[in-house]
């Protein structure tokens, strides 16, 4: 399996990646950020980009993959609805509809979180656009797509966010964090479980579109 990876700086992609370096099924990954990440490994190679809403600039490099891992994404966290809309909605869909048009039998996974809101009209700004994005992907024509939804996310093998105060929390909390995982896998997931249910999911697929922290955490 050939995978393109966006986010692989970040939390979730970080841990990702990780698994996807491990992992003897997939065989090449392609990292495409706007800053390095650092890594040299014989399966990665890096592509940094600078313009996250057109891709055209390096759409030759971006076909022949089987499946796209997207772990970018942003807090809501004191932004207006316009700025969250377009680091969400906006790169989402600008990646995704290039890398359906260059890759029709790519498996698209794309992490939103739970709680988000399919209706587009709840009383949550982050939730709407989210419910927006996931609509608005499982329209494109991919062979499938997938949108994971996680709650909580514990890093594990050394793996830090990129938000400071979600990093602070997760140092804070790690002790509490590993027995949630343990005692309540509806809330609480680790950044190798989705990273390994992320290629379990790409390779053989799920009976549902959408997955939460347990289905995560099932695979
Ligand atoms: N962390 C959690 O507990 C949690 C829980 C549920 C859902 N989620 C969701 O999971 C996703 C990833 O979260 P995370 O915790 O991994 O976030 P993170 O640690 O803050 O990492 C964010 C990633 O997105 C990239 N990024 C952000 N803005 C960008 C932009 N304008 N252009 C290009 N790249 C950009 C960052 O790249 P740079 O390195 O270049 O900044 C980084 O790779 C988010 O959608 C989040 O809502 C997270």
């Amino acid at each position: 399996m050939k995978v393109i990876l966006f986010g692989a700086t970040g939390m979730v992609g970080q841990g990702v990646l990780r698994e996807c370096l491990l992992d003897a099924g997939v065989e090449s990954v392609l990292s495409v950020g706007r800053s390095p990440g650092g890594q040299q490994h014989a399966k990665l190679r890096e592509i940094l980009h600078d313009n996250f809403l057109d891709f055209a600039a390096i759409e030759s490099q971006l076909a022949g993959y089987d499946a796209c891992f997207f772990c970018l994404g942003v807090s809501s966290l004191g932004m207006d609805e316009a700025r969250y809309r377009n680091l969400t909605y906006d790169i989402t869909m600008a990646a995704a509809t290039i890398l359906a048009k260059l890759n029709p039998q790519m498996v698209f996974i794309y992490v939103s979180g739970q709680g988000t809101d399919s209706t587009e009209s709840g009383r949550l700004m982050w939730a709407r656009v989210k419910g927006k994005t996931e609509n608005d992907l499982l329209k494109l024509p991919f062979k499938a797509a997938y949108m994971f939804r996680p709650a909580g996310i514990q890093p594990l093998h050394g793996i830090r966010s990129k938000t400071a105060w979600v990093q602070t929390i997760y140092v804070v909390a790690a002790p509490l964090l590993s027995l949630l995982n343990r005692v309540a896998p509806n809330y609480m997931t680790t950044t190798e479980q989705i990273g390994r249910a992320m290629i379990r999911v790409a390779r053989d697929g799920y009976p549902k579109p959408v997955l939460e922290s347990e289905d995560i955490n099932r695979l």
